[in-house]
């Protein structure tokens, strides 16, 4: 079998050398410590005297250097000139000093040579700082190990005492803090994640449960498989699934039936119901005695009375939560509050809600500044398929400035499933496919939270995959807006299945692997 070459990188002690030690030993494979060589170059100049600074000499001391290497999948020996020094490097004081000689050009040369000659046959785990970015950066698998500084301080700590060695904790943290600030800002191969590597927080795992975690990406990658997962919640939500029934069924029993503007924000969609005799009409001027479905997103107070005054027949499928934010705006304006709704101003469902206020109601889109106030008593509601933190971002902003301030969390339960569970899965992705309408707002929505994470495509159907895109992408999401069709999830799921080579595929959602669904 094919040996690969594993590079696992991250900052002092979050698990790099416990974890490739048992990695190498499940897979047979060697492992090698190549911050003990950095260590080594440092005792060479602490013994001969060289201050750090003092870059001549130290690039004559790198030139005749004895500095060997034994390594096993279980153990590093280091010598300087035939003595071995593997205890003595591990000192404190010799990891300041490490990182210290480490920045200098010569000595990186020197090193990523060794490293890259001992490694280059493969089926060897290296652990470092640089070695998926500079040493190996073709290394068939990458990761990346970080954890917050106070746990490997602690670890760090610990190892110290249990070796015998005299250790203040709060020492060990500001100096690993010092080292890590050198490590990753140096000009020179900082610690940096490289980009394709899995970036895992060594916090949320025990030693064997790391081993496994590394294990089960190393057995996806050799044996070719990506895994290929959908996030819970993903599709038709309830609203749009009664709004489509509902026309459908009125089709069928009128033939022809019109939806003030488009059903779903999905053209797909859209076109199919045309073909089934549901029509969507731009605005209300052209109806006239016919039979009208009001889409989920609802409409304005305005079109609704317009509708009526043409003589159609209405057939209410306003999604019930957005009805509800039309009682909500109401209620709280006979309060005495005036209302800010949090949302897009162009959308639909927003045009609907503001109908519902008073004179003094304002929209505030995301990321906008703050309109002027009329006073510190303010209701918030929110549209439907916004994302939490957007109104808790506003809601901030308003505490300050208001003494009465009421909320409507408004946003419906299914968005904010469908958001948690894609938000979930994107952190444990490479790659995610976001299946939408473009025109679709909470399809928008659901890829700018996953971008957070990962590269992320929002697409409308599978014509836009090609294989390109999933070069190095080995665990890849799928997520669907409210007003994406099962089917379209599925053809997207098997394009990517045909474009990994596999012969099986899926017929129906269910045979989809769906990500865990305790996490969301
Ligand atoms: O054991 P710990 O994680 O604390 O450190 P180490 O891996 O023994 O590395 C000691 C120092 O060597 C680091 O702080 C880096 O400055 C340097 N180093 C490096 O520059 N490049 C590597 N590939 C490995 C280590």
């Amino acid at each position: 079998m094919n040996k690969l070459i594993i590079a696992i990188d991250g900052p002092a002690a979050s698990g790099k050398s416990t974890a490739a030690k048992l990695l190498a030993q499940k897979l047979g494979y060697v492992y090698l410590d190549t911050g003990a060589m950095y260590r080594a170059c440092a005792l060479a100049a602490k013994r001969t005297g060289i201050s750090m600074d003092d870059e001549g000499a130290l690039v004559e001391l790198m030139k005749d250097i004895q500095l060997e290497i034994s390594f096993t999948a279980s153990e590093n020996q280091i010598f300087l000139a035939c003595e071995d020094v593997s205890a003595e490097i591990r000192k404190p004081e010799i990891s300041m000093l490490a990182s210290s000689i480490s920045r200098l050009k010569i000595v990186r040369e020197r090193m990523v040579e060794l490293q890259r000659r001992m490694g280059k046959e493969g089926g060897v785990i290296l652990d470092g700082r640089d070695i998926g970015t500079v040493v190996f950066p073709d290394a068939e698998l990458k990761f990346f190990l970080e954890a917050p500084v106070e746990l490997r301080a602690q670890r760090r700590y610990q190892e110290l005492l249990s070796k015998g060695q005299s250790a203040i904790y709060d020492e060990v943290i500001s100096e690993m803090k010092q080292r890590d600030l050198q490590d990753s800002s140096r000009a020179l191969a900082p610690l940096v994640a490289a980009e394709d590597a899995i970036i895992i927080d060594t916090a949320d795992y025990g030693i064997d449960a790391l081993a496994e975690e590394l294990y089960r990406h190393y057995t996806q990658r050799i044996e070719g498989q990506k895994s290929i997962r959908l996030a819970p919640y993903s599709g038709f939500c309830f609203g749009v699934r009664r709004a489509l029934q509902l026309a459908l069924d009125a089709a069928k029993e009128y033939g022809k039936i019109y939806t003030l503007g488009e059903l779903i924000h999905n053209p797909q969609v859209v076109e199919e119901m045309a073909n089934k005799g549901v029509i969507a009409a731009k605005d209300t001027a052209a109806l006239q005695e016919a039979i009208v479905v009001i889409r989920s997103h609802g409409i304005s107070k305005e079109q609704l009375e317009q509708l009526s005054a043409g003589n159609n027949t209405i057939i209410d499928a306003t999604c019930p939560y957005v009805k509800r934010t039309h009682e909500l705006i109401q209620k709280a304006n006979e309060e005495g509050y005036p209302v800010i709704i949090l949302g897009d101003p162009r959308h639909p469902e927003v045009i609907g809600i503001k109908s519902y206020g008073d004179e003094n109601t304002t929209l505030y889109e995301p990321g906008q500044e703050l309109p002027a106030l009329l006073g510190k008593k303010y209701c918030v509601i929110s549209q439907t398929t916004q994302k939490l933190e957007n109104l808790e971002a506003l809601v901030n902003m308003l505490l300050p400035l208001c003494n009465d301030l009421k909320i409507y969390n408004s946003i419906c339960l299914a968005t904010r499933q469908r958001q948690n569970a894609s938000e979930a899965l994107a952190q444990e992705s490479d790659l995610m496919i976001i299946v939408g309408g473009k025109n679709s707002s909470n399809t928008k929505m659901l890829a700018n939270l996953c971008r957070k994470y990962c590269e992320c495509l929002h697409i409308e159907t599978e014509d836009e995959l090609e294989e390109s895109l999933f070069k190095n992408k080995w665990r890849i999401g799928i997520a669907a807006g409210a007003s994406t069709p099962e089917n379209r999830i599925i053809a997207v799921y098997n394009k990517i299945l045909k474009i990994n080579g596999s012969t099986r595929f899926a017929s129906k959602l269910d045979d989809i692997p769906l990500f865990k669904e305790e996490s969301c």
